[in-house]
């Protein structure tokens, strides 16, 4: 019976460092993140390339196998068996794959460039590029860079074929919001990225990103998320610049994804850097993640490359390098120690409002003894763990997760990276407030401050989501349903939580044995018609916080799917869940 209350389940040889138990890629899953590298599939046939690339990474993005030059060298011409051999890479390993990018003024091919056009000519030329790219990979590729650097480090718009030399005849950030509509068009599936570089602090750069992204998202331009580039130095990032901007995108409903850290360094002939540096690029490696996992949102974070051997760097800037968090001979550096600290020792984030009902999925309040459901990003197993009674009661640690109300641990009943529920302490009786915090591996988040409520009421719906048809049983225990509808006359027995304390009130996390009855009272109406009850109270079978409720279906309830609304002290359950009336 357990399972019906489940809610849906949905080199410097002293800079290198031994691999540790869980790579990255585990650590990121734990997570709910994406940790990805730019690649380069002429590299794929070097095992230490592939097999570093598939353990540590669960995303990647083509480095340039994307761009206009590569996938479209002809004006009808397009090429995409290179990015193809990426996609089958990700495919391969169970990897995301992030598409960059198309609309870029850089990287274009010679017969776009040296030719004259005209605006019409342009915008049917960017037009047909990118539903042809985006459609080749509209089931591969889960997110588009679709815009990269359109603007000027003083926050102007960068000239370009694009935009004004000649543009594609839209002024302003006119022909950025075409290309996300184009990009849309083509993949309805695929979240729509803006990137850029030097816009990841506040200033005047980000200042106009984030006017252009509050512009677009008011007026519906399919714009999903920000991609926050990242190349920095040995300087020390400003890390409140850095989380205030991220913050204030977050708060427009956008995504953030780091796209293309890397720390370049100054190096030796050899390409070597000092322990010094290597320590500051640790710190900054780790400092960035850590920045990530504060915001919610942050969904990924993914360096520009992943070994010193392959770095646009030093190509670049001369006498630099050394960038990544690996180095030329694949061993991880510092600076990939640093990752696996942040991703192992950073706080969860938790909000108040990430603590649902597990039956209605609605939020406020927590009620003693309520099956609660708790959905963030934070840290958990990668894989469901599902909690066992052990003598007749649900542990309170599960697979190192504890969900924690005023320091006390609560029973738990499963929990899985970004979802954990719960059954609410019974000693929240009486209290207006609790103070709630999540652990993982004995991480705590800090508290946040969640309502207390007497009862909650909510029923269960027969498919867990919430609403449509509910969770009910006839006398003989089988599922009413459209083919088994209820009779007039006859009982059903609702399931529900939140319905508050019980006498006698069984320990928590017990696995109830016995009836018990509801302290408040409890009435119910199906289709708007009260309906006696005949017992309102523990479910014998299901975890204490549980409720049965047997309930005589009257002779004026009228016939079909109907409404069934449980009230108990004077608060109703939602109306979204249903019950079949013949
Ligand atoms: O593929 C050709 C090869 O056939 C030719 O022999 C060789 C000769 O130079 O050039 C090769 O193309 C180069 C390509 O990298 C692949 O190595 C291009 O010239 C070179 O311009 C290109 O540089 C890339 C650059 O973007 C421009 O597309 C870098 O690898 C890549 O790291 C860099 O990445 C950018 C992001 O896309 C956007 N943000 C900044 C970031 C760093 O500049």
């Amino acid at each position: 019976m357990k399972g019906f209350l489940l809610p849906c389940l949905a080199t410097a040889s002293l800079a290198v460092f031994p691999l540790g138990a869980q790579s990255i890629r585990d650590l990121a899953a734990e997570r709910g993140l994406r940790f990805g590298a730019a690649v380069d599939p002429s590299h794929f046939s070097e095992s230490l390339y592939s097999d570093t690339l598939a353990r540590e990474f669960n995303q990647v993005e083509p480095e340039n196998a994307m761009k206009f030059g590569p996938t479209h060298p002809g004006l009808n011409v397009y090429s995409f068996a290179s990015a193809d051999s990426i996609a089958a890479f990700a495919a391969a390993h169970g990897m995301a794959l992030r598409g960059h990018t198309l609309v870029w003024h850089s990287n274009l091919p010679s017969w776009l460039t040296g030719a004259t056009w005209t605006t019409a000519q342009l915008s049917n030329i960017l037009q047909d590029h990118i539903s042809t790219v985006v459609g080749h990979y509209k089931d591969q590729v889960f997110a588009w860079d679709v815009v990269n650097e359109a603007f000027n480090d003083n926050g102007t718009l960068r000239s370009t074929i694009w935009s004004n030399s000649p543009g594609i005849g839209l002024a302003g950030t006119a022909y950025i919001e075409q290309a996300f509509r184009w990009a849309r068009a083509a993949s309805p599936k695929a979240y729509l990225y803006y990137n850029d570089y030097n816009a990841e602090s506040t200033g005047v750069k980000s200042d106009a990103v984030y006017a252009m992204a509050k512009d677009f998202k008011a007026r519906g331009v399919p714009l999903d998320g920000i991609g926050m580039q990242m190349h920095l130095t040995s300087a020390a990032p400003n890390l409140t610049g850095i989380e205030a901007n991220m913050r204030r995108l977050a708060d427009l409903g956008l995504m953030i994804d780091i796209t293309e850290l890397d720390v370049r360094l100054t190096v030796n002939s050899s390409g070597i850097a000092s322990d010094a540096l290597l320590a500051t690029e640790a710190q900054t490696y780790h400092d960035i993640v850590a920045v990530c996992l504060k915001i919610p949102l942050c969904r990924g974070v993914q360096t520009w490359g992943f070994t010193d051997k392959y770095s646009w760097v030093p190509g670049t800037y001369p006498g630099l390098g050394a960038a990544l968090e690996f180095d030329a001979g694949y061993r991880p550096k510092p600076a990939y120690a640093s990752m696996v600290g942040a991703l192992s020792n950073t706080p969860p984030v938790l909000a108040a409002a990430d603590l649902v009902s597990a039956a209605s999925y609605g939020g406020g309040s927590v009620s003693p003894g309520e099956i609660v459901a708790l959905f963030n990003t934070n840290p958990g197993p990668a894989a469901l763990a599902v909690a066992d009674f052990t003598d007749g009661r649900l542990p309170t640690s599960l697979s190192g997760v504890r969900l924690l109300f005023d320091g006390i641990a609560a029973p738990l009943l499963y929990t899985v990276t970004g979802q954990t529920a719960a059954i609410a302490p019974f000693f929240l009786a009486g209290r207006s407030t609790t103070q709630m915090q999540y652990e993982y591996k004995g991480i705590q988040s800090a508290a946040v401050t969640v309502a207390v409520s007497p009862v909650h009421p909510a029923l269960f719906a027969a498919n867990a989501s919430g609403s449509g048809p509910g969770a009910i049983l006839d006398l003989a225990y089988h599922p009413v349903t459209a083919a088994n509808p209820a009779r007039r006359g006859g009982y059903v027995i609702l399931y529900a939580t939140g319905a508050g304390l019980t006498s006698p009130l069984p320990g928590d996390g017990q696995l109830a044995t016995d009836t018990a009855s509801l302290s408040a009272r409890a009435t119910v109406t199906i289709g708007g018609v009260d309906c006696a009850v005949s017992y309102a109270g523990a479910a014998p079978g299901l975890v204490a916080g549980g409720a049965q409720v047997n309930v005589l279906v009257s002779a004026g309830v009228p016939s079909g799917e109907q409404p069934v609304v449980l009230t108990v002290g004077g608060v109703s359950s939602p109306a979204s869940v249903t019950v079949f009336v013949e």
